[in-house]
């Protein structure tokens, strides 16, 4: 069916709005100083677009937010109060979501974290404070605090717990619309710090997909799991491979067996194998190695104890590497090590478990992972592309093809499924060619260099290991960065190291087959590079 005119422009209003609506960060965090108030409207406007019953606090409604933060930062919260009721909204549900607010605008101008730093020194009392995303729990406010995490056994809250379920499904349901029917098999990413943030959204979302929920004991601690019948789920259990970082196994070891358990739980229903996709594996799985249950039953996968990372990163990175299959390769080598209980009751504390890795991944038709920040996306730091990246590699070559990529996030009310390749070009528009974004680092001069060409190298990362990034990324981070004179001019002077690395990168994009292009844009970006290293090794 072809999409009418009218369809078209429709489309491309909800996608440039989106691009405009996206919260970005316009420059880097300053030890000891506060954040300057411009553009902080943007910030409070996120912070009061979330409903807080546990504060009896209501979102502001969207037609009305702009107009009523603008006159917040204006003119006070007396000031928005009255623009809103004016509107027709009642001064008692309004007035507390501006006092929150101005809580918030009044912390965000202090700042003692240089106070702080010295008084830990000294080896004194800090005060603790919350770690989570400040648009979720403003109460992280102010910062320079010792940051503390949650109890593990909280997780997930039972707020995480209704937006995994939400997010879940649009999951399987985005999936759906683009496969004809359900994945058989996921594999997702856990982070700690993620789940500090969101209460566990991450563990929700794996619960939900496996069909079960958890359940508190009489200290209210999440230990166990029961069942979701299949009518309720309304379609089957997903089998789903968890890779957990580091930071996770050791800040979440009740919930590592918390998941661990809801596999075993869910391959022991006795169910139609069509409805129970965990059982189907896990009896295909000891038909076909000759295994035991708890060998073909292992989901929950992390590093070795005592390592973290994957290291994939620092292999794209450094270019050492010849076939992308490496990457996917190092990605198990390092993630192969099982976490859980087994039906003896005997915990599994890292055990070396290659075969059951392999053999789990090769069944897995889509891969995700829950972005929880505005301040951290995808090609913001290596990470994402070493976890999810990673291990999209590595099914790739295990399930001889490509997952489906998905990634979605916690930062706005409605739930928004992207595929991995939308999430690069929403990043690429929002953030890497938006001058709003490139300006704010240049302020920061050699380290904003630096953090321009991370972000290319990031993008890179996901050509490596997803075949991601379309052309036209490379061709734009070129036009804006190197070909445009005086922006080239601007990078040599403030970190000439940093804008031959951002060279050198679109020349191995364009190397390693990422990046058709050309042969005069290459011949300019060769010319260049040999400039740079005149300019470093100062011959010039
Ligand atoms: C984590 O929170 O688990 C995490 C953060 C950054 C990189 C890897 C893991
Ligand atoms: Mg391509």
């Amino acid at each position: 069916m072809t999409k009418t005119r009218d369809e078209k422009v429709l489309e491309l209003y909800e996608q440039l709005l989106e691009i405009e609506q996206r919260l970005i960060p316009t420059g880097l965090h300053v030890f000891g100083r506060p954040s300057p108030p411009r553009e902080r409207g943007d910030l409070l406007k996120a912070i009061a677009s979330f409903d807080r019953p546990e504060a009896g606090l209501r979102a502001l409604p969207e037609e009305f937010a702009d107009e009523a933060i603008r006159e917040f930062v204006a003119n006070g919260a007396d000031a928005a109060v009255h623009c809103l009721e004016q509107r027709g909204l009642a001064a008692e549900t309004t007035r507390p979501v501006f006092a929150l607010l101005e809580n918030v605008s009044t912390k965000l101008e202090t700042n003692t974290e240089i106070d702080s730093l010295v008084r830990a020194l000294r080896g004194e009392f800090i005060e603790p404070g919350p770690g989570a995303d400040i648009v979720q729990n403003p109460d992280i406010l102010p910062t320079g605090r010792n940051t503390h995490a949650l109890n593990p056994y909280g997780v997930p809250s039972a707020v995480a717990f209704a937006r995994g379920k939400i997010v879940a499904s649009s999951l399987l349901n985005r999936y759906k619309e683009e496969n004809g029917r359900y994945p058989e098999a996921m594999a997702l990413v856990l982070w700690g710090l993620d789940n500090i943030k969101t209460q566990g959204e991450g563990v929700a979302q794996a619960l939900w997909l496996l069909g079960v929920r958890p359940v508190r004991d009489a200290l209210n601690r999440a230990t166990d799991v029961e069942v979701i019948s299949l009518e309720e789920l309304g379609r089957p259990r997903i089998d789903v491979v968890m890779t957990v970082s580091g930071i996770f196994r050791d800040l979440f070891s009740p919930t590592v067996h918390l998941l661990d358990k809801a596999v075993r739980l869910a391959a022991s229903l006795d169910e139609p194998l069509d409805e129970n996709y965990v059982r189907k594996h896990v009896l295909e799985q000891i038909a076909q190695d000759n295994c035991d249950a708890d060998e073909a039953a292992t989901r929950v996968f992390s590093n070795a104890p005592g390592n973290y990372g994957t290291n994939v990163n620092f292999m794209v990175m450094d270019s050492q590497w010849e076939r992308e299959e490496t990457l996917g390769d190092l990605f198990v080598t390092r993630k192969c090590f099982a976490y859980g209980r087994d039906s003896k009751g005997q915990t599994i504390e890292g055990r070396e478990a290659r075969i059951a890795m392999d053999r789990a991944l090769s069944r897995v038709e889509a891969t995700y992972q829950n972005i929880d920040t505005f301040e951290i996306g995808l090609t913001d730091v290596d990470h994402y592309f070493e976890y999810l990246g990673g291990v999209s590699k590595a099914v790739e070559k295990r399930a001889q093809a490509r997952p489906s990529i998905y990634l979605s996030d916690s930062l706005s009310r409605d739930v928004k499924i992207r595929s991995l390749e939308e999430t690069v070009r929403l990043e690429t528009r929002a953030k890497t060619l938006n001058p709003k974004w490139y300006e704010g680092m240049l302020q920061h001069g050699f380290r904003g260099v630096a953090e321009i060409e991370n972000r290319v190298s990031n993008t890179f990362g996901w050509s490596a290991t997803a075949d991601a990034v379309d052309d036209w990324i490379y061709s734009e981070v070129a036009n804006t960065f190197v070909f445009d004179e005086s922006m080239l001019e601007r990078l040599k002077e403030l970190n000439p190291h940093s804008a031959h690395a951002l060279v050198q990168r679109l020349l191995e994009a364009h190397g390693r087959g990422y990046w058709e292009t050309d042969p005069d844009v290459l011949e300019k970006l060769q010319e260049i590079s040999h400039d740079l290293e005149d300019q470093l090794e100062g011959v010039a």
